[in-house]
């Protein structure tokens, strides 16, 4: 595993321009093995994820062509074939995979999805809306397996607002014959714009970005193109580092709507945010103040995502934070690195109370999943003295060049390949 090396307690000035969205472009990468034809993806990032998707897409017998931030994939010779674990282990996005291949071939088998162990993360939301449209399912401890040559559309309602039920069942009723409502939708921009390319393939959708989306199909879909959005965690990573090291930067090809529940808690926080044209800029200059309250939920509001990063930044915050954590259960294993960089949390069930101290102190410390390995990059650009990251490799997963793009905005930090 790598580690990341960082010399912290530097303010932060320039201009970063924020990569395309993993968690947009992972669906459309799914979605493109239904149209049995041409999939054309623009600002598409260089991640561990992107690139283990394409992994099974390839292994599926599709042509990926993957330069200069535009992927291109031919699914006309796709091919059903199991999914074994060494496909599906990396990453959360392959139970994303569970519709496209459904409505394509008729059946799905996979080895258990991976990903962050973040929480339990059952998939009971996504196969139980795949039931409403025919399917019928078996899970054992090691595979899904899902069947359904005859679906047909029908009125589906989630229990959750789940993002990845929503977008396996919004797949797979786009090459339906008909039309799917789907109520207690996720809203998320990454369902939005996932809809935006099916529309694009021919599907007739409306209400994205609502609780209920409907789905109309004409039973086939063709060629497509899109411009993945930037990702707005990668942004808020950004924004959070600044509102912890203090500085000024502008973060570029940003949209303002996808990131305003992390705004609102970083200006609560004492940043200062404009917008200008397509780009975002912070400004900060004073240690940052705690704000009273905050609990993470479903899009629009605070993310989960950013409820470790956040976590960060509230350590060396004035003040008091009480913030709840209501999406994953496992979201609080970044609180004791934190705590031995001096940090002041008290974790009890899905609430941490965190008492800001006026400084946090370079130690060793080990990244347990994706945003928990950047809340401690975050953790360390603000702290006094030499922070070691372990476990860096998460970084891969969801952020092109961090360390590069820290580097520009004057940080001190090294990534180290062990
Ligand atoms: C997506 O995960 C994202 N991943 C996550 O980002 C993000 O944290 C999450 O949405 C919430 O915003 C991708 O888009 C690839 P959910 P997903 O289904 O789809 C429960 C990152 O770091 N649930 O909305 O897996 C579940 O346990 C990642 O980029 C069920 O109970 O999230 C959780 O408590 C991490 N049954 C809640 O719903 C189900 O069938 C929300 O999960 C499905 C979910």
């Amino acid at each position: 595993m790598s580690r990341i090396v960082i010399n912290g307690d530097r303010r932060l000035y320039g201009s970063v321009a924020v990569h395309g969205s993993k968690n947009a472009v992972l669906p459309v990468m799914a979605a493109s093995l239904m149209n049995q034809g041409i999939t054309v993806i623009r600002n598409c990032p260089d991640i561990a994820d992107v690139r283990a998707m394409q992994k099974i897409l390839e292994f599926l017998e599709c042509k990926v062509q993957f330069k200069n931030d535009c992927m291109i994939i031919d699914t006309v010779n796709a091919q059903s074939k199991e999914l074994k674990e060494e496909l599906t282990k990396p990453f959360r996005g392959s139970s994303i995979l569970i519709g496209p291949m459904l409505v394509r071939f008729g059946s799905v088998k996979l080895a258990q999805p991976g990903g962050c162990n973040i929480g339990s993360r059952p998939l009971d939301i996504h196969l139980n809306s795949l039931k409403r449209l025919g399917a019928s399912w078996r899970m054992t401890q090691d595979y899904i397996e899902v069947e359904g040559v005859h679906l047909t559309v029908n009125d589906v309602i989630l229990r959750f607002p789940s993002v990845g039920a929503t977008e396996n069942t919004v797949m797979a009723a786009a090459m339906l014959n008909g039309t799917t409502t789907i109520s207690n939708a996720a809203k998320e921009p990454e369902i939005v714009s996932l809809c935006e390319y099916l529309q694009k393939a021919g599907a007739v959708i409306t209400g994205a970005g609502t609780e209920c989306i409907t789905v109309t199909g004409r039973g086939r879909l063709h060629s497509a193109e899109i411009i993945a959005d930037a990702d707005r965690i990668v942004a808020g990573t950004y924004m959070a580092a600044v509102t912890a090291c203090g500085g000024s930067v502008f973060l570029e090809n940003c949209k303002i709507g996808d990131c305003r529940s992390f705004l609102d808690v970083i200006t609560g926080m004492g940043a200062k945010v404009t917008v200008k044209d397509n780009a975002i800029f912070v400004e900060m200059d004073h240690r940052p103040e705690n704000l009273n309250y905050i609990q993470t939920g479903p899009y629009p509001e605070f993310s989960t995502d950013m409820q470790s990063i956040i976590l960060s930044v509230a350590a060396k915050a004035e003040g008091v934070l009480k913030l709840k954590e209501q999406i994953f259960e496992n979201r609080f294993k970044t609180a004791p690195w934190l705590e031995k960089m001096g940090a002041d949390i008290k974790i009890e069930k899905d609430f941490a109370v965190v008492k800001g101290r006026e400084c946090l102190n370079g130690c060793e410390v080990t990244g347990e999943d994706l945003r928990g390995t950047a809340a401690l990059v975050v953790a360390g650009l603000s702290a006094q003295g030499t922070t070691i990251v372990h476990n860096a490799d998460y970084i891969k997963r969801g952020y092109m060049n961090l360390c590069e793009n820290f580097r520009r905005l004057g940080a001190d930090i090294q990534w180290e390949d062990n």
